[in-house]
């Protein structure tokens, strides 16, 4: 379903080198995941395991190579293509959760799926929430929720818009160790129930562990 081929990706390294010089991060990454698979990403701070994503979620643009997604080369949309991309076929997970400030939580769920093109029903939504264990928050804002809250929020966001794709970047990081295994064990489940492929960064190898397939980026590549 995912097949990455000899993907690179460099920024200015800016402060006092040459002016040419450039941080390579990805540096030939090569990956491959099946249908419904979860993986989990492991590596060292700065080792490029949120640019992967971003490259993949058509957030940011790749130097070369080439990210198929269901036969869709991503590198080569165009940026309205990658708008409906990210709406509609990829699931984002991110550090920052990026619910919107003036919806209450129950909006902010049906609003992100309708984008997606979808309409789950109050109840289906209410037993999303349940699961994830925020159903008394659905009324409240973002801002009347804690920062755990507010990440099992955008993770509900993301599973009620049914993407072929989650990519999550440490999607249980402000969360209590009790509280990451039950959320992780809800996101398995739904994924499986969804038919979508996972591919979450985590520092935690007790967590990665729990996924079908744990790789390690390092030096630019999968090692
Ligand atoms: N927009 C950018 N401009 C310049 N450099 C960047 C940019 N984004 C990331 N980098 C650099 O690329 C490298 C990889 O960053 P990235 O955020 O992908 O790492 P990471 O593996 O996700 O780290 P962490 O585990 O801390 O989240 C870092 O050295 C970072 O400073
Ligand atoms: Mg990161």
């Amino acid at each position: 379903m995912l097949k990455i081929r000899d993907l690179r990706k460099s920024f200015d390294a800016a402060g006092d080198g040459p002016a040419e010089a450039r941080l390579q991060v990805l540096d030939g990454v090569a990956l491959d995941l099946a249908e419904g698979e979860t993986l989990a990403l492991r590596g060292e701070s700065g080792s490029g395991k949120s640019t992967l994503l971003h490259v993949i979620g058509a957030l940011e643009p790749a130097d070369s190579g080439s990210v198929q997604l269901d036969g869709i080369e991503v590198t080569a949309l165009n940026e309205p293509q990658a708008a409906r991309f990210r709406r509609t076929t990829v699931g984002l997970v991110f550090q920052q959760f990026n619910l919107i400030p003036s919806l209450s939580v129950a909006d902010n769920i049906a609003f992100h799926a309708r984008l997606a093109g979808r309409s789950p029903s109050p109840e289906a939504l209410a037993g999303l929430a349940e699961r994830l264990g925020i159903a008394a928050q659905l009324g409240k804002f973002p801002e009347a929720l804690s920062g755990g809250q507010q990440q099992r929020a955008a993770l509900a966001r993301t599973l009620a818009a049914r993407p072929r794709l989650i990519l999550a970047d440490e999607p249980t990081g402000n969360l209590d160790e009790a509280t990451g295994d039950a959320v992780l064990t809800v996101m398995l489940e739904l994924t499986a129930e969804i038919g979508a492929g996972l591919l979450m960064v985590t520092h935690s190898s007790r967590l990665a562990a729990r996924l079908d397939r744990e790789l390690v980026l390092s030096k630019g590549r999968i090692a």
